[in-house]
């Protein structure tokens, strides 16, 4: 499949959310925005503008939207967007959506470094304001992104490394996981990831 993350708004958690996911799903990770994650995430990620479909690829999107972009988002299986709680991450949000909604219809907002259950409830409801049948899924603020860049490794690889780490994310994962269901939107393809990453869960 192929994933594209965007919004137009900087620093929302475009190129965190790109990389985990690319990592998690052992996918390629092409980026037309400069970043580190061809540092990170060498001979799978590509920084360009030049960009082509490819399948099992996460695209990071940033900046406007020109027409290399919305070739790529016609092909995708899902939009993600991330937005944070302020008005102007909101409104970046919802100006994406509007525009990449002519060339994709399934999208997932993820409401990005909560620190409350009210921080969802507003970013929820100004999406769903617009745009009521867009699911929109939590995701709270945490170190577990930024340490998935700096170290080359996705979340789920992380607390598979060690307790303190899982301890850690034990709120955020998840979370986590529950943005992977949604996106991968296929209960086996699921499951055999979270058997490949030893994430199942110990009942
Ligand atoms: N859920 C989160 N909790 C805490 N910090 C986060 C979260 N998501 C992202 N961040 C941090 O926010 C910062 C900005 O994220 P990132 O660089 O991924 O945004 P971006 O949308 O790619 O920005 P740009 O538009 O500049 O490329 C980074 O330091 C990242 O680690
Ligand atoms: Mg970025």
């Amino acid at each position: 499949m192929k994933i594209a993350v965007a919004t137009i708004d900087g620093g929302a958690g475009k190129t965190a959310i790109s990389f985990a996911l690319a990592k998690e799903l052992d996918y390629y990770l092409i980026s037309n925005d400069d970043s580190v994650i061809e540092l990170v995430y060498p001979s799978m990620a590509k920084i360009t503008k030049d960009l082509k479909i490819i399948d099992e690829t996460v695209y990071d999107f940033g900046g406007f939207v020109d027409a290399g972009v919305t070739d790529i988002i016609k092909h995708c299986d899902i939009v993600i967007v991330p937005c944070i709680n302020d008005l102007n991450s909101k409104m970046k949000a919802i100006k994406t959506i509007t525009e990449l909604s002519k060339f994709n219809e399934r999208f997932l907002v993820i409401a990005t470094r909560l620190e409350s259950e009210q921080d969802f409830n507003e970013v929820k409801a100004s999406i769903q304001a617009k745009f009521p049948q867009i699911e929109v899924l939590p995701l709270r603020k945490t170190k577990m992104l930024k340490n998935a860049l700096e170290f080359g490794e996705s979340p789920l690889e992380l607390v598979a490394q060690s307790k303190k780490i899982a301890h850690d994310g034990r709120n955020f994962i998840p979370e986590y996981k529950a943005i992977l269901k949604y996106v991968l939107n296929n209960d086996e393809t699921y499951e055999d990831l979270l058997k490949e990453k030893s994430a199942i869960e110990e009942k």
